[in-house]
């Protein structure tokens, strides 16, 4: 498999807990690009947590940041991979944003395999209070939501490494 740059960004995008960015930097590297992560750009944009904007400012203010930093770092010189919060999707302009330019994947994975990643990270402020409830609510909202991309991979069976290869070996079929 050739680790060729590849000519536009790849955008991954996925419900939380999908293993975005740790695809991302594994992807990068592999490739030799570097690699970006929207909710990184928004801290470092609002010099603020994630969690500390939702109790702050309230989501719509975070989706406003969101859709800021998604414009920014898609505007910058590439290529890039790019890990996006799994909300970015929501607002029709990011998804149009995504889709100028970019090889756009979804990961997706099971819910209780979703549950069990998001359990480790106590600090999500969508998934406050009973997880489990919270998880399959939002997977039930956002039902369609990431069905946009140009690839959609089910991570729940496979290892970093293998979700890394398949994109891979679509890239190149896409001629990427
Ligand atoms: C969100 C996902 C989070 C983060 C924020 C909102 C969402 O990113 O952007 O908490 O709406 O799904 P991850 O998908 O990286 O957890």
């Amino acid at each position: 498999m050739s680790n060729r740059k590849p000519r536009q960004h790849v955008v991954l995008i996925g419900f939380m807990g999908t293993g975005k960015s740790t695809v991302g930097k594994q992807l990068a590297e592999q490739l030799g690009c570097t690699t970006c992560d929207v909710d990184a750009e928004i801290v470092r944009r609002e010099g603020e947590t994630i969690a500390s904007i939702f109790a702050s400012r309230g989501e719509q203010h975070f989706r406003a940041a969101e859709t800021a930093a998604l414009a920014e770092v898609l505007q910058s010189e590439g290529p890039l991979i790019i890990a996006t919060g799994g909300g970015a999707v929501l607002a029709p302009a990011n998804r149009e944003l995504m889709l100028q330019g970019s090889f756009v994947v979804a990961l997706t994975a099971d819910p209780e395999q979703v549950i069990a990643r998001v359990s480790q990270d106590p600090d999500r402020p969508l998934l406050q209070g009973d997880v489990r409830e919270r998880v399959y609510k939002l997977l039930e909202d956002r039902k369609g939501a990431y069905d946009f991309a140009h690839l959609t991979i089910d991570t729940t069976q496979l290892s970093v490494k293998e979700v890394v290869e398949q994109i891979q070996q679509a890239m190149e079929q896409s001629k990427v």
